[in-house]
């Protein structure tokens, strides 16, 4: 949680597909309500997704989409900075000159890299580092140039981004015991969010929703299309007269998340009474759903839309961004004596 000394919090968003549902509730509404007490910085990691996105129009596509959806979901750019990490070259000259200070041991043991290598072992690979790029290598010297050139307190991560935000940290120091105190002493720490319990959605096959499970939900697909979704979601043969537990239905689980606590209560006791069958909650779900997304999803689409003003919004986020990220690449460049 934010603490009253919090000042500046920090959040990269990696462009890696079409937002989902559960995108919104475990990632993008989770930080618009944390951060909402801190003076808030979030940006799109563009330059971060090309170690997997290698189709232009997509990573295009995805980044404006990305961009669109946190804005419609209640982004403030006046209040907040709100950039692409793309239009703010001072990262880049950062990042050469902060990989000269990353021990390159740090980054044989940073996760993503181990595991690319335990992939490669595992499948009997002589050479461990097959299919490996310096992108991926150099991955979290990128992220630890994001946070300390904004010079940001606090990065709301999840736990797979904990040990980058460390890197920062140690990266900031590593510099600092050469040339004094040019990075701020307050290092920046990482904000986990309690347990996920309550956060997580099943998707469409019941597992959790994840891109990588391939069972997600879109977050803004028009109601015909969400109808499809819906119906595929997984369901039980009970039939419909009889009773049913709605904490093991998977749209149930969904329901509650969009539902009014009044709604799924009376939704809940409907399940457990009987009389209520899967097909009349999944239409309930499909109802909810576009109901509560509608004006979001107007909003996305606006956005979205070819001349749009979102790329004014970004690109005013992007002057914010780099009136802040000028002052620190410049103390950093007279410490090492260019410029
Ligand atoms: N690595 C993060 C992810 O994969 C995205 C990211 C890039 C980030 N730079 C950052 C997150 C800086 C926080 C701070 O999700």
């Amino acid at each position: 949680m934010l603490t009253a000394e919090a000042k500046v919090s920090l959040t990269g968003i990696k462009p890696t597909g079409e937002p989902h549902l559960g995108n919104y509730i475990g990632a993008i509404k989770p930080a618009l309500e944390l951060a909402s007490g801190a003076e808030s910085i979030y940006f799109i990691a563009d330059h971060h997704a090309l170690t997997s996105v290698r189709d232009p129009e997509l990573l295009r596509r995805w980044t404006r989409s990305v961009a669109a959806t946190w804005l419609a979901a209640g982004l403030d750019p006046e209040r907040t900075t709100f950039y692409r990490q793309s239009d703010v070259p001072e990262i880049f000259e950062l990042h050469w000159i902060l990989s000269c200070f990353s021990a390159k041991g740090l980054m044989n043991r940073a996760h993503a890299y181990k595991a690319a290598r335990d992939r490669n072992r595992e499948a009997g690979s002589e050479d461990l580092d097959a299919g490996v790029n310096m992108g991926l290598f150099n991955y979290p010297v990128l992220m630890a140039v994001d946070i300390l050139i904004m010079d940001t307190d606090l990065v709301p991560v999840g736990k797979d981004q904990l040990q980058h935000v460390e890197y920062a940290a140690d990266i900031a120091g590593a510099f600092n015991a050469v040339y004094g105190d040019t990075f701020s002493l307050k290092l920046p720490k990482a904000v986990v969010p309690q347990e996920d319990s309550g956060r997580t959605l099943p998707g469409t096959d019941g597992r959790k929703m994840s891109k990588s499970y391939d069972n997600t939900i879109p977050l803004f697909a028009p109601t015909a299309e969400l109808r499809k979704v819906v119906r595929k979601i997984p369901t039980d043969s009970t039939p419909v007269e009889e009773p049913k537990d709605p904490d093991t239905s998977a749209v149930f689980q969904i329901l509650q998340h969009f539902a009014t606590p009044e709604d799924t209560a009376s939704v809940r006791s409907r399940l457990e009474a009987g009389g209520m069958g899967w097909g009349d909650l999944k239409n309930t779900l499909l109802v909810t759903l576009d109901d509560r997304l509608a004006p979001m999803r107007e909003r996305y689409d606006a956005l979205m839309a070819p001349g749009s003003e979102l790329d004014e919004l970004l690109a005013v986020g992007a002057s914010k961004a780099r009136a802040r990220a000028k002052p620190v690449l410049e103390q950093v460049r007279k410490a090492i004596g260019i410029g």
